[in-house]
């Protein structure tokens, strides 16, 4: 077979990928895009740290949506998607793959109890949730009806915008499919929908509410609860180990889906699946940002005895592709062979415990949130409010970012009557992070908490 010409030299394309981009070629594709772009231009990513178009490093707290795990870059997943390019780079959805039968044969290796039912996409989570949606509605024929928690993000796409909470600014449009979802409070310790304030005196009379909810509240037939464990775009919030077994024993006992939403939390939280730190097995759950290796991917688990897709209820051009498995494959044995569970859970106890060091000095700092490296800072005015200190925590992160540090920043969530949420700061670096990062981070955050306060 003769090998395809090359049309370009190898100088001309990396001039495409990485040569210095005139400020000419940036004010025009800022007026041809429809969606908005930040100014800072990304070039080069190594490990935990990215570099920008002026040669700045950043220690990058958000692994860039939370997704680069395993570092920018990664040297295995580069040879991995190298060797995979060369040797076949697409083919249709319906066609299993090396890469895509060993993927498929890894995950279900770690996935907990009786998940083993696997359904990939080259989309990402909103794609892995409308699956599960309907996987759910295929194995409960009649019952088309979901409840989702309050301050939820569950994706973009029109179903999944439905089940999320309106995050300010980002839903300017009704959604579709309202008559589909309810919603129900979530259990938010730190500021309880039910008023309680210490965890002695709860009797979980949120999940009550919810169960009155669901059974007394309904028009039609329930299919499923869709939840993230720990709230992420949301703010951070996990939900109590009491709530949880709870939840899933009532949802077992009444026949409604749990469906989890672990797109964030598949090993940023120390552990492959929440199951693991739950002690508790939903009936579907899905992945995404991580579990690909830096490549697009999201990842449908389902129970194995539910019954499957046929060929058009789940199906898409690029759902196949070789790249992403090959890339998703690396993922999984790279974050086994070095150990980065173990240091995932070592260096977010650090973190945390000195952050809870800290919170002894500085009043303003309410809330520290954990499991692993999923670290959410909740920031208030006031002990006795709680009022949320929105624009420190802004200030803060870009006092941060001058110091070459990038914190998350919780979405904004804000009620028509005025009130915002948008003051937790997030700490999610890749899970590759040292002793040493830590340190830097940790630091960072002092200083730039302290320079922010001045302003307030
Ligand atoms: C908790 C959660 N669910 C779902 C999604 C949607 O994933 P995607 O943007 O890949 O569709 C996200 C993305 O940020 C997420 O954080």
């Amino acid at each position: 077979m003769d090998q395809q010409e090359r049309l370009f030299t190898d100088n001309e394309i990396r001039s495409w990928i990485t040569g210095e981009l005139s400020d000419e070629e940036i004010k025009t594709v800022h007026k041809k895009s429809l969606v908005p772009f930040y100014d800072q231009i990304w070039v080069t990513g190594k490990g935990a740290y990215l570099t920008d178009s002026k040669g700045k490093e950043y220690l990058d707290c958000t692994s860039q949506a939370w997704t680069s795990n395993i570092g920018f870059s990664n040297p295995d997943v580069t040879f991995a998607v190298h060797e995979q390019l060369k040797t076949l780079q697409h083919v249709r959805y319906g066609f299993p793959t090396p890469p895509r039968v060993r993927f498929i044969h890894k995950l279900t290796s770690i996935t907990p109890g009786d998940l083993k039912k696997i359904a990939v996409n080259a989309m990402g989570g909103s794609a892995a949730i409308e699956a599960a949606l309907r996987l759910s509605m295929l194995n409960k024929p009649g019952a088309e009806h979901f409840y989702t928690f309050t301050r939820a993000y569950h994706g973009s796409t029109l179903a999944t915008m439905t089940l999320s909470t309106r995050f300010a600014g980002v839903t300017r449009f009704r959604p579709w499919g309202f008559d589909r979802v309810s919603k129900i409070p979530y259990p938010y310790c730190y500021r309880c929908p039910m008023g309680q304030e210490s965890e002695k005196t709860c009797h979980l009379e949120c999940l009550e509410l919810t169960k009155q909810m669901i059974e007394y509240g309904s028009v039609d037939k329930v299919c499923g609860i869709i939840m993230e464990p720990i709230q992420a775009p949301g703010g951070h919030i996990p939900t109590p180990m009491r709530y949880m077994k709870e939840l899933r024993k009532w949802t077992k006992e009444n026949g409604i889906f749990l469906i989890w939403d672990e797109s964030q939390l598949f090993t940023r939280i120390g552990y492959w699946f929440s199951s693991d730190y739950y002690n508790v097995v939903p009936d579907i759950t899905c992945l995404t940002k991580a579990v690909g290796g830096g490549l697009p991917m999201g990842v449908t688990i389902a129970r194995d005895d539910l019954k499957g897709f046929n060929s058009a209820e789940e199906h898409s051009t690029f759902g196949a592709n070789p790249l992403m498995f090959a890339s998703g494959l690396v993922f999984l044995n790279y974050v086994e062979k070095a150990n980065l569970l173990k240091n995932t859970r070592e260096q977010g106890e650090y973190i945390t415990s000195k952050l809870k060091q800290l919170q002894q000095k500085y009043d303003v700092i309410g809330d520290i949130r954990c499991p692993g490296l999923m670290i959410g800072i909740e920031l208030i005015k006031d002990p006795e409010t709680k009022e949320p200190a929105n624009a420190l925590c802004s200030d803060l992160i870009e006092e941060a970012m001058n110091q070459g540090v990038i914190f998350g920043h919780m979405a904004p969530i804000s009620s028509d009557s005025g009130k915002l949420f948008r003051n937790v700061c997030k700490i999610k670096p890749p899970l590759i992070i040292s002793r040493e990062d830590s340190d830097h981070i940790l630091e960072v955050f002092e200083s730039a908490l302290e320079e922010a306060m001045d302003y307030m």
